[in-house]
């Protein structure tokens, strides 16, 4: 809910209260050197008890509900059969409209079906724009090619577009007539494209789509890991949706999919995922593998509190409350960064504030990894721990050549109702010292890069040794112990 202050600033106020915390510290920027320098300047390789916010992701680190513990407490445990199975399946059907649906152990596991059962090997899957497993899958299980079509102004990170996460629909025509229908496995639409800064497309494109896709007869796959997300932007941004509900808008974006599919770990907030149609035949070709690489089809390898407690999770996501209420801290977040000419991906979008690092750090080379330097710059002066989402999270191709990402975002994830406003205040604040001493941060290098998705373990060095010169800068601003 957002409240206007008698001064006329707004804020985003929780419609939820705190039942339960965690303690959490936040350690000396000396020891915080030292943690990120004994993790190979990668945010993945912390420890919990170095990080003072942990904004990594909002996968599967956001605040159950009341009523989510309370279906962990009720679930029916069997391994065949079920009853939470079955309340799970009628809460897909009220919420998305689906009649059929299999669980599976997270999101990528649901991408890893879909790549193997639809990809057509030598052929291409068209998408609105990757998200790092999905480009894995589509490339390593499908030897297929990944084709991203997105809009001259999804790459625009200043910008005012409201749906930067728009598909081209003259591209998406021009690649079926050069590859040929027959060679393109199944076209994907990811609702808050999370790799282009969380930016939601439209209803209207989302048809669009939908229309290339039925002249062409290719199957429509969605990734509705933001489902929610993507519905509360285009109820506020989208002409025509201002009166509708998030609930009719999910099931609106639902229902013009053939195959759906999610990480549960997001906008459900517990720990699995799921692949849902109602196109039995499309269900009936995915099955046979789902004992063979998830588990039994009653439980798809999540255990049955995790399922009880998606159920739930499923039908609080269409709650203006819970489906905003990232959204709204993130605008507060990214306004005031960019009112202070800290360069920030703009419009706000969903999951979190993207700190845009080649205008952050201009002076380092894309070769030295621009967005790895300042995400690691990031938490020695805060103790926040943000992701690298730039070239470092793109591997290299099949030749060993890099690929230079066409973003170098520094990723500060809003998990959902974890965080208050006054922890993104002390990270604007931060973020502000970081900026004025950016000429300090400089570039890593690669110690140990592992071949595919090297950003999960690869080690790292800082250039130059510019950890230390940006700690002992910390240090005379702020004293020893902060
Ligand atoms: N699709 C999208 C849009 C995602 O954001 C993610 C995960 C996945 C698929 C894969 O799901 O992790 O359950 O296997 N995103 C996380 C992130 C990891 O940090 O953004 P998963």
């Amino acid at each position: 809910m957002i409240v206007k202050l008698a001064n006329g600033q707004e804020i985003p106020v929780e419609l939820h209260k705190t039942r339960m915390v965690q303690k959490i510290k936040l350690i000396p920027a000396e020891e915080r050197l030292g943690a990120i320098t004994e993790g190979g300047y990668n945010t993945f390789q912390l420890k919990t008890k170095d990080i003072f916010l942990d904004m990594l992701t909002d996968s599967g680190v956001n605040a159950m509900s009341d009523n989510q513990f309370a279906a962990f407490m009720n679930a029916d445990d069997a391994y065949a059969g079920s009853m939470t199975f079955y309340e799970f399946a009628d809460a897909v059907k009220d919420i998305l409209g689906y009649h059929y649906v299999m669980n599976v152990h997270q999101g990528r596991a649901a991408e890893h079906l879909i790549a193997k059962v639809f990809g057509k090997p030598g052929g291409a899957v068209i998408t609105n724009y990757h998200f790092t497993t999905t480009k894995a899958h589509i490339e390593v299980t499908s030897s297929s090619a990944c084709l991203e079509l997105f809009t001259d102004e999804a790459l625009k990170t200043k910008s005012t577009h409201p749906f930067k996460g728009n598909m081209d629909i003259q591209r998406m025509k021009d690649a079926i007539k050069k590859y040929g229908k027959e060679k393109i496995g199944y076209v994907r639409m990811e609702a808050t494209t999370n790799l282009l800064g969380g930016q939601p497309f439209s209803m209207e494109n989302l048809k669009a789509v939908r229309k290339v896709c039925d002249q062409n007869g290719l199957l429509l796959v969605m990734d509705g890991s933001l489902i929610s997300e993507n519905a509360y932007f285009i109820w506020k941004r989208e002409k025509g949706y201002e009166n509708k509900t998030i609930a009719q808008i999910v099931k609106e974006m639902a229902g013009i999919a053939d195959l759906f599919y999610l990480s549960g770990r997001k906008n459900t907030s517990v720990r699995g995922g799921f692949i849902a149609t109602n196109r039995k035949e499309l269900i009936e070709q995915l099955e046979p593998w789902l004992p063979f690489y998830e588990g039994f089809y009653t439980y798809g390898g999540m255990s049955m509190r995790e399922i009880g407690a998606m159920a739930v999770g499923l039908r609080e996501m269409v709650d203006p409350s819970v489906a905003g209420c990232a959204i709204e801290q993130i605008k507060y977040f990214v306004e005031k960064l960019d009112k202070m000419g800290i360069p920030v991906v703009t419009p706000p979008g969903g999951l979190a504030c993207h700190v845009d690092a080649r205008r952050f750090v201009p002076h380092i080379p894309k070769e030295e990894y621009i967005a790895g330097g300042l995400t690691a710059a990031l938490y020695i002066a805060s103790g926040v721990r943000a992701m690298e989402r730039g070239t470092i999270s793109t591997d290299r191709d099949r030749d060993g050549k890099e690929l230079f990402a066409d973003l170098e975002l520094t990723r500060i994830a809003l998990p959902r109702r974890v965080y208050t406003i006054s922890h993104i205040e002390y990270i604007i604040d931060r973020l502000k010292w970081l900026f004025e001493h950016r000429e300090m941060i400089k570039g890593l290098k690669f110690v140990t890069e592992p071949p595919v998705l090297r950003f999960f373990l690869g080690k790292l060095d800082a250039l130059d040794n510019w950890g230390r010169t940006l700690c002992d800068a910390f240090k005379k601003d702020f004293g020893e112990s902060w």
